[in-house]
C-alpha cells in the first residue's frame, strides 16, 4: 500500500485548476471579459503544488504569477479553455474549476475592426459550452470535481442547484454581498457546500489563506 507523507499528502496526485477571466473576441481589437484577477485561482493551484500535486493550471489572461513549480496552459477564450479542459481532465484526480468562464460569446467575429459607421449597434451573442458541467458529465468515481458560484441574490439556492446539476463534489459560494469578497480583492469570503447540502462557513481572509481551506476541504473527501 501507499505510504501518505504528512506534509506532502498529494505526491503523486495530479491536479487541473482553472484561472482568470476569458476574453470573447468581437472584433481584431475589442473584446467581452470579465473582472476576475485569478488571485484566486492562482492561490489553489499554488496550495495544490505546494502540497506535493502535479499541477496544471490552465488560466485565462492575468498579470497573475505563480510561485511553484506547475504546468501553465494559458488560453484566452472560453473554447479554449473547454478544449484544454478536456484535454487535461482525464488524466487528474481532482478538478478545481475557479475560473470566470464567459457565459456568452459573439455569433461572429469580424475580421476587420468594426468602424463607428451606424448610430446605433449591437452585438449578437450565443451560449459558450458549460466546461465544469461537460467535466461532470464525463467524471469517474476516482476523480473530484469542484466548482465555484458566483451569486448577489438566492445565493445558498443557487449555489446548491449548481452543485447537483454540475455533478459537483464541492462547490464554493462566492456571494458578492460580503464585503472584501470579489473581483481583484485580496481578500475573499467563501461558504462550500458539499453533496449532501451540508454548509461550511469560513471567516473573511486572505486568498491564500481561502485557498488552504478549499484545499483542506478537498483532502477530507480522500
Ligand atoms: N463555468 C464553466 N463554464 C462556463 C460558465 C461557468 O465551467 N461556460 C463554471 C465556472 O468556472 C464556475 C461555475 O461554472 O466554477 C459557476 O459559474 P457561475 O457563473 O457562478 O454559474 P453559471 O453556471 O455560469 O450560471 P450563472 O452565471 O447564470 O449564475
Ligand atoms: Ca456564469
Amino acid at each position: 500500500s501507499e505510504t501518505i507523507r504528512k506534509d506532502l499528502p498529494l505526491l503523486g496526485k495530479k491536479v487541473l485548476v482553472t484561472a482568470g477571466p476569458t476574453y470573447e473576441a468581437i472584433d481584431p481589437v475589442r473584446f467581452i471579459g470579465n473582472h476576475s484577477s485569478g488571485k484566486m485561482g492562482f492561490a489553489i493551484a499554488d496550495r495544490f503544488a505546494s502540497l506535493g500535486a502535479d499541477v496544471t493550471l490552465i488560466t485565462g489572461p492575468t498579470a497573475e504569477k505563480s510561485t511553484q513549480q506547475l504546468n501553465r496552459i494559458d488560453v484566452v477564450s472560453a473554447a479554449q479553455m473547454l478544449a484544454a479542459c478536456k484535454k487535461a481532465f482525464s488524466d487528474v484526480q481532482i478538478t478545481v474549476m475557479s475560473a470566470a468562464v464567459a457565459d456568452y460569446t459573439p455569433v461572429t467575429t469580424a475580421s476587420q475592426k468594426i468602424k463607428k459607421t451606424s448610430s446605433e449597434f449591437s452585438l449578437e451573442l450565443k451560449k459558450t459550452e458549460d466546461i465544469l458541467a461537460t467535466l461532470g458529465k464525463l467524471k469517474t468515481k476516482n476523480q473530484l470535481l469542484v466548482g465555484f458560484a458566483l451569486e448577489t441574490e438566492n445565493e445558498e439556492e443557487h449555489a446548491k442547484g449548481k452543485l447537483t446539476r454540475k455533478n459537483l463534489d464541492l462547490i464554493v459560494l462566492n456571494s458578492l454581498n460580503d464585503k472584501g469578497a470579489g473581483f481583484k480583492m485580496d481578500t475573499n469570503k467563501i461558504t462550500i457546500f458539499n453533496k449532501a447540502f451540508e454548509k461550511t462557513v469560513f471567516e473573511m481572509k486572505s486568498k491564500t489563506e481561502v485557498a488552504k481551506d478549499i484545499c483542506s476541504e478537498i483532502l477530507k473527501l480522500i
